[in-house]
């Protein structure tokens, strides 16, 4: 497998959402193809395709956030997903595409990036640990609706 990893274009924007509606499919493609659009005219929202020739194989997406439970930083960039299609793992894709985060924001002048996952994702916290973050307090999140 020969993999590229490139900013999001207009042109991944349908791959991308596909994609995402499998790490989040609690929201179909179309949904996240909309979200999409407003998310990059933002200016502080930035992704990374991964592809196998044509066919897209991961990508990494992140906001640059006010703050981050967990980070030092104010602002500090986010990784707000990360998705490697399950047949092209533990290929060095999903490194990549936390290095091209990493190098935004470094950019940005910050060092420091923040992520998460649910704590029943243990493939992800062990990948996290490998890709150098430290886990940080563990919460529980509370909304209460108003009438
Ligand atoms: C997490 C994920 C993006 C990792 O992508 P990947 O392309 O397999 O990761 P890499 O191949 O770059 O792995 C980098 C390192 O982490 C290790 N690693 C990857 N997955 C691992 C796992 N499940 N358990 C332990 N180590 C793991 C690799 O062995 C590699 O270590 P090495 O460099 O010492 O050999 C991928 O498993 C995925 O898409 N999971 C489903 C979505 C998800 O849970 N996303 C995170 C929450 S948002």
């Amino acid at each position: 497998m020969e993999v590229t990893v490139k900013p999001l274009d207009r042109s991944g924007h349908l791959a991308l959402a596909r994609m995402r509606a499998k790490l989040w499919p609690e929201s179909p493609a179309s949904h996240h193809l909309a979200e999409l659009k407003w998310q990059v005219r933002s200016g502080k929202f930035r992704a990374w395709m991964a592809w196998d020739e044509k066919k897209p194989v991961g990508f990494a997406e992140a906001w640059l956030r006010d703050f981050a439970n967990g980070c030092d930083r104010m602002p500090v960039v986010f990784l707000e997903g990360i998705w490697v299609e399950a047949g092209c793992r533990r290929q060095g894709t999903g490194r990549r595409l936390v290095a091209e985060v990493e190098k935004w924001s470094r950019k940005l002048g910050i060092n420091e990036v923040g992520s998460d996952s649910l704590i029943e994702n243990k493939a992800s916290y062990r990948w996290h640990l490998k890709m150098g973050f430290v886990a940080k307090e563990t919460t529980i999140n509370y909304a209460k609706k108003l009438n």
